[in-house]
C-alpha cells in the first residue's frame, strides 16, 4: 500500500473516550508523577502512591513537601500509614456540585488502605447519571462504596438499591446520604454476585445497572470474589437486570482494559451502543492520570 492510499474504515482507529470530572471546587489533582499524587481534598492537601503515575512530577519535592498535610507510607501490599506534615483532622466534609444545582456531601477520613473515602474521577459518572435518572426510574449501584454513584441517582429522584459487602462502609454512606440532604435509599450488605443472580431469578429490572469490582474482595459471609474467574458470570447476570432502555456503568481499577469490557458486554447484549474508553484525572501541571477502565452502555 503507497503512504497515500486513504485507509479503509476497518484500519483507521476507533476513538478510545478519555471522561474527565469537571465540576469539581472541593478537589484537585495538582501534580501525579514518580509514583504518586499530590491533591486537594478541601482544604486538606494529601500525598499518595499512584502506581500508574510512571513520568516526571511536573513539581519539585520540595513543592510536595510544603504543600502537603500529610503523606501515606505503604508498610504492605495494601496496608500503609499516614505521616503528617502538619495537624489534620479526623474526619472532614467535600461537596461535589451536580450540574442541576444540587450539592453532594462526602465524609471523609484517611484509611489505613490509602483511601479517603472517595474516587474524584467518578464525578464524570455522577452527572451522566444525574441527567439519566429521575423520579420512577430505578437504579442498581454494585460494589457502591461510600455510594457517590447512590447520592447522584437519589438527588436526580430515582429509587437507588446500594449493595456492597462491607457494613462499616455503608454506615459510611449512610452518612454521606444525610449530609446531602437525602433519604430512601435501599441498603444491602450483600455478596454482589450473588444479589444479582437472584435479582434475576425473581426477573426485577432497573434502569441502570453500575458495577464497580474490585481485583478481588470478599462478601459478607466469606464468599470469594476474584475478578478474573468470576466477571464473565457478572456480567451474564446483570446483563439480565438491564430494563429495555436502561444503561450501564462499568467501571475497574483492576487493569481490566477498555477494548476487555467491550468485548464481554458486546456477547451478552450486542445491540446495545456502547463507549468504553479511561477514566481520568488531568492535574495543574498538565499530565493526564488514567485512573481506571469505563464502559458506558445503552440498551435499545
Ligand atoms: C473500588 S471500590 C468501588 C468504588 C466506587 N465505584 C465509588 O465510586 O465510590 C470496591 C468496593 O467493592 C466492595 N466489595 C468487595 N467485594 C465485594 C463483594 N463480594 N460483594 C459486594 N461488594 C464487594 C468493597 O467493599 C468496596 O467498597
Amino acid at each position: 500500500m503507497s503512504p497515500d492510499t486513504p485507509l479503509s474504515s476497518q484500519d483507521r482507529p476507533s476513538p478510545l473516550h478519555r471522561w474527565f470530572p469537571h465540576r469539581w471546587r472541593d478537589h484537585e489533582l495538582l501534580d501525579c508523577g514518580g509514583g504518586a499524587r499530590l491533591e486537594r481534598f478541601g482544604e486538606l492537601v494529601l500525598i499518595r502512591p499512584e502506581p500508574r503515575a510512571i513520568w516526571e512530577r511536573g513539581m519539585d519535592e520540595s513543592q510536595w513537601r510544603r504543600l502537603s498535610a500529610a503523606e501515606f507510607i505503604p508498610t504492605g501490599r495494601t496496608k500503609g500509614q499516614w505521616v503528617p506534615h502538619q495537624s489534620v483532622p479526623d474526619t472532614w466534609e467535600i461537596q461535589y456540585p451536580l450540574h442541576t444545582g444540587k450539592n453532594l456531601h462526602f465524609s471523609l477520613e484517611m484509611t489505613r488502605f490509602k483511601h479517603v473515602g472517595i474516587f474524584p474521577e467518578q464525578g464524570a459518572n455522577w452527572d451522566w447519571i444525574a441527567q439519566r435518572m429521575g423520579p420512577g426510574k430505578r437504579l442498581l449501584n454494585l460494589f457502591a462504596y461510600t455510594g457517590g454513584a447512590s447520592l447522584a441517582g437519589r438527588a436526580a429522584g430515582a429509587e437507588v438499591t446500594h449493595v456492597d459487602a462491607i457494613k462499616q462502609v455503608v454506615s459510611w454512606t449512610r452518612t454521606n446520604q444525610e449530609l446531602s440532604g437525602l433519604d430512601g435509599i435501599r441498603w444491602c450488605v450483600e455478596d454482589a454476585l450473588k444479589f444479582s443472580e437472584r435479582e434475576g431469578r425473581r426477573g426485577n429490572q432497573y434502569d441502570l445497572v453500575i458495577m464497580d469490582p474490585p481485583s478481588w474482595g470478599l462478601g459478607p459471609k466469606g464468599e470469594k470474589w476474584k475478578l478474573e474467574e468470576q466477571v464473565l458470570r457478572l456480567v451474564s447476570a446483570t446483563s439480565k437486570l438491564v430494563a429495555p432502555g436502561g444503561a450501564v456503568i462499568m467501571n475497574t481499577y483492576s487493569g481490566v482494559s477498555p477494548s476487555a469490557l467491550e468485548n464481554m458486554w458486546r456477547a451478552v447484549l450486542p445491540d446495545a451502543k456502547m463507549e468504553a474508553g479511561e477514566l481520568c484525572l488531568r492535574s495543574g501541571t498538565g499530565q493526564v492520570l488514567p485512573t481506571g477502565s469505563l464502559l458506558r452502555l445503552e440498551r435499545p
